[in-house]
């Protein structure tokens, strides 16, 4: 299945200069999204994890979907005071801004095997960070999987020594 038929290239959105490779077409069409869900899946079950991670957003679209089909637990991953626990926090550069993410920190156990989860791949700013938290809670990340990867950008740099599948790749 072509993927690309269902993500939609937006110019100049958040900022100029950036061209947004838009999934919501992609969600919206049941039989895409389930496709692309199960292609992931097949890749994550062979890395055995235990618990998948996403950051918010979009990250909860794939890592949420991942983790039920394949029977494992899903631990969000938010944006600055979201959380209602106690939380380790990680700042982070993107595409188009800085930010700050937290996760709870009773989330993970040390030892567990961590798959995470995003939509995307740009420069790896968001999975850099979402990595650095799993390990501050003693995880093993043992893979990470997107639908799309910018490869310009050269995200994967910055997930060195992690497995890394991704559905559809851009020059
Ligand atoms: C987007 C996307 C990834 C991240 C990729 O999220 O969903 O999480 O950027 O970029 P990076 O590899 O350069 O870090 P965004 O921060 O726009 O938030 P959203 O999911 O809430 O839209
Ligand atoms: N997140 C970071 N860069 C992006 C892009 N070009 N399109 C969609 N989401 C993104």
């Amino acid at each position: 299945m072509d993927y690309r038929n269902w993500i939609r290239d937006i110019p100049d959105f958040p900022r100029e200069g950036i061209l947004f490779r838009d999934i919501t077409p992609l969600l919206g069409h049941g039989q895409a999204y389930k496709h692309a869900i199960d292609q992931l899946a097949e890749q994550v079950q062979l890395w055995a994890a235990d618990v998948i991670i996403g950051p918010e957003a979009r990250g909860y679209v794939v890592g949420a979907p991942l983790a039920y089909t394949l029977g494992l637990g899903f631990v969000p991953v938010r944006k600055k005071g979201k959380l209602p626990a106690d939380t380790t926090a990680v700042t982070y550069d993107l595409e188009y801004g800085q930010d700050v993410l937290e996760m709870h920190t009773d989330a993970i156990q040390p030892g567990q095997r961590v798959v995470v989860a995003d939509d995307l791949l740009a420069t790896g700013g968001t999975m850099a960070a979402t990595v650095e938290l799993a390990r501050k809670l003693g995880g093993v990340v043992v893979g990470a999987a997107f639908f799309i990867e910018l490869l310009p950008l050269h995200g994967r740099e910055k997930l060195s020594g992690i497995p890394i599948h991704t559905l559809v790749q851009y020059e």
